[in-house]
């Protein structure tokens, strides 16, 4: 069959690999694709949110699903688009993506169904938010509604802050029209999940867990970025813990999703806090995480194919979604000065070194071909370098050993990825 990806980033260059591994699959298209998808897929130059020209690429070349996968497009209705024109695509119709696209949708539905959530208010007018802030407790946390490239959340510690973070996100529209509306939130602590998982409007399955590490420095410093690193699993997500999610929060996300008419088919990301009051959920994403889908998919056994089709088809529960029992390790190599100002253009050497490996993988995330073929750093994440082992230690120290084989100018990772599994 053919199959086409939509997006272009690491996570889409992971899904690109799976979907090659699948002996069901004869050609795979990416729109638009990197230099790093280039290996596994034909990349055709169109924008992820042009769905007209999608389609009717997807006619053309009798393309059999359509695997939509990042944020924007899908709350746009990408996948609508295609079913319109009768493709099947994989991911959610634009009623459900909306339990990403929307904090103030999902904290009320959260509300409405008892799913164990910060306590929160949903602001319209920054006039209501700032009156509020003056008796809330500190420190408090600030999210635009809407779709921020993963940068629409404040921690503020005093009121100075929260009400700095109002104008920001309200007034200044720091991130556009996101900042229409405002959730405030408690402050939460304790260690964080992410959880993947299939769904098929009714039934769930979740994919094994990951931690990513958003700030752009060592020790949880600097600003928060896409995720400069991830692991796979996490050793504090225990069988006690997933079962506890599965019952009060995975489960009841599906079935809220259906009463409310909106049934979600593809894949939800559940934004885990483990706090002492019990697993809370900090988001939900509608789609693959980035980076987690780079150490998730690399340990995953099934077709992924079957598994997509078992979505649409509502036939989940047939699936035995299953993993390898060992771990994987991400590091991000980005550009230094990433998420802020950085140069991009520099020659990358070494990917040679990647080729052929099953213990060891570069995802791309901003790459491009120079008009000689050479591969050029393209953007702030650049590459994400996953390495896989028996257990999480030495698929650490192989993902650490594997960034060696790199250079770029510029070039910059976290030390410290994985530094949490020493405390496990
Ligand atoms: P989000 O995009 O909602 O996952 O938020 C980005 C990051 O902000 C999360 O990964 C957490 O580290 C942090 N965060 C979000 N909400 C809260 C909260 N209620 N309490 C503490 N930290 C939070
Ligand atoms: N890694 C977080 C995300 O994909 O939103």
């Amino acid at each position: 069959m053919k199959v086409m990806i939509i997006g272009g980033g690491g996570r889409e260059h992971a899904i690109a690999c799976s979907v090659a591994k699948s002996s069901r699959v004869d050609k795979i298209y990416c729109a638009p694709g990197n230099a790093g998808i280039a290996k596994v897929a034909e990349c055709v130059n169109i924008g992820v949110m042009d769905f007209d020209a999608q389609v009717e690429f997807a006619k053309k070349e009798g393309i059999d699903l359509c695997i939509v996968a990042p944020d924007d497009p899908l709350v746009a209705g990408a996948v609508d688009a295609f079913e319109a024109a009768g493709i099947r695509a994989f991911g959610p119709r634009a009623n459900a993506a909306i339990l990403e696209g929307s904090k103030a949708f999902s904290k009320d539905l959260m509300k409405k169904y008892g799913i164990p959530t910060a306590a929160y208010e949903n602001f319209d007018n920054p006039e209501d938010a700032l009156k509020y802030l003056e008796s809330a407790p500190m420190p408090i946390v600030l999210k635009a509604d809407g779709l921020a490239l993963g940068k629409g959340v404040l921690i503020c510690n005093t009121l100075e802050e929260a009400k700095a973070g109002v104008k920001e996100i309200m007034m200044d529209k720091h991130f556009g029209d996101a900042g229409n509306r405002l959730v405030v939130e408690e402050f939460m602590t304790g260690r964080e999940v992410s959880v993947l998982s299939f769904v098929d409007g009714s039934t769930i399955k979740t994919m094994t867990s990951a931690q990513d590490h958003k700030r752009a420095k060592d020790n949880d410093q600097g600003l928060n970025t896409g995720g400069m690193g991830t692991f796979s699993p996490s050793p504090f997500y225990t069988k006690e813990i997933a079962d506890i999610c599965m019952e009060k929060i995975f489960v009841p996300t599906v079935k809220a999703m259906k009463s409310e008419g909106r049934e979600f088919k593809g894949v939800i990301f559940f934004g885990l806090m483990l706090t002492k009051d019990g697993p809370k959920v900090l988001e939900y994403n509608a789609r693959f995480g980035d980076p987690e889908t780079q150490v998730v998919l690399p340990r995953m056994k099934n077709d992924i194919i079957d598994v997509m089709e078992a979505c649409i088809d509502g036939t989940l529960d047939k699936i035995d979604l299953q993993f390898e029992d060992n771990a994987a390790v991400c590091v991000v190599l980005a550009s230094a000065g990433y998420p802020e100002k950085y140069e991009k253009g520099f020659e990358i050497k070494g990917l040679e070194n990647f080729e052929g490996r099953d213990d060891c993988f570069v995802f791309h995330a901003g790459t491009k071909f120079s008009d000689d073929k050479k591969v050029l750093t393209n953007g702030g994440r650049v590459l994400g370098v996953t390495a896989l082992g028996s257990d999480l230690k030495t698929a650490r120290a192989n993902a650490y050993k594997a960034t060696e084989y790199i250079s770029f100018d510029n070039k910059y990772m976290r030390n410290d990825i994985g530094k949490a599994i020493d405390e496990a």
